[in-house]
């Protein structure tokens, strides 16, 4: 199990959009540190969800990190805009990106944090050339476009493999973040294959122990599970 830091982004995805201020400052409130955005474009994913406004708009109501994941075709046409809405680190698909290193450059360029991720059934393989040009893999563990779904658990296997490559490769600082059906019954495997960032939405914004109750609760699950 990883040593470092763990940390939690609550994905609006799965919070009430009619609140989703209240929401975004209560997920901080309760210990959030990162706000995982969602972007999808109809294409890429079955579905639509926000784009720029809406990161603009969240951007001054809390001061943790915004994470946008761009589930969409060409981000690279969209990244500035993304970065002057307000996002601090921008992950794009390596399935939407036939010149990836430039594309990681771009947003870095931009000022933002870069970070690549896979869809469940992409090997490592496709990444390996540019581990030196990231701050953090997503590792999906379900197929993007949907909040609410169940954990792939051999995309989970990924996650081992990765931080050995990453630690071969002197990178020991990239983060490796999971994404998609992590919640109070998968916590535990997502932490013992190594993942340090934790993309939770409907167990965060749909809880019945509420967002704060929630929160509270994967810390503790978290804090006994690394033996503190
Ligand atoms: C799925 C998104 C996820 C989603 C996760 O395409 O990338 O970030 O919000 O939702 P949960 O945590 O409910 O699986
Ligand atoms: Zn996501």
């Amino acid at each position: 199990m990883s040593t470092r830091p763990i940390r939690i982004a609550p994905s609006i995805l799965a919070a009430d959009f009619a609140r989703l201020g209240e929401d975004v400052r209560a997920a901080e409130a309760a210990g959030a540190d990162l706000l995982h955005v969602d972007v999808m474009d109809g294409r890429f994913v079955p579905n639509i969800s926000v784009g720029p406004l809406v990161v603009e708009a969240l951007r001054p109501l809390i001061s943790v990190p915004i994470d946008v994941h761009l589930m969409i075709e060409r981000p690279e046409a969209y990244i500035e805009e993304f970065v002057r809405a307000g996002a601090d680190l921008i992950t794009v698909h390596v399935e939407t990106c036939p010149h990836l290193n430039r594309t990681l450059e771009q947003i870095r360029e931009a000022g933002a944090s870069p970070a690549v991720t896979l869809n469940p059934a992409t090997p490592l393989s496709a990444l390996e050339q540019v581990l030196d040009l990231v701050d953090m893999v997503l590792v999906m563990t379900v197929n993007p476009g949907f909040g609410g779904q169940k954990l792939i658990p051999s995309a989970l296997g990924k996650v081992g493999a990765l931080r050995m490559a990453l630690d071969a490769r002197g990178l020991e600082r990239c983060a490796i973040q999971v994404d998609g059906g992590v919640n109070e019954h998968t916590l535990g495997s997502v932490l013992d294959a190594g993942a340090d960032t934790l993309v939770m939405g409907s167990a965060v914004f749909r809880s019945a122990l509420g967002i704060e109750g929630s929160m509270a609760r994967y810390r503790m699950l978290i804090d006994k599970q690394k033996g503190r």
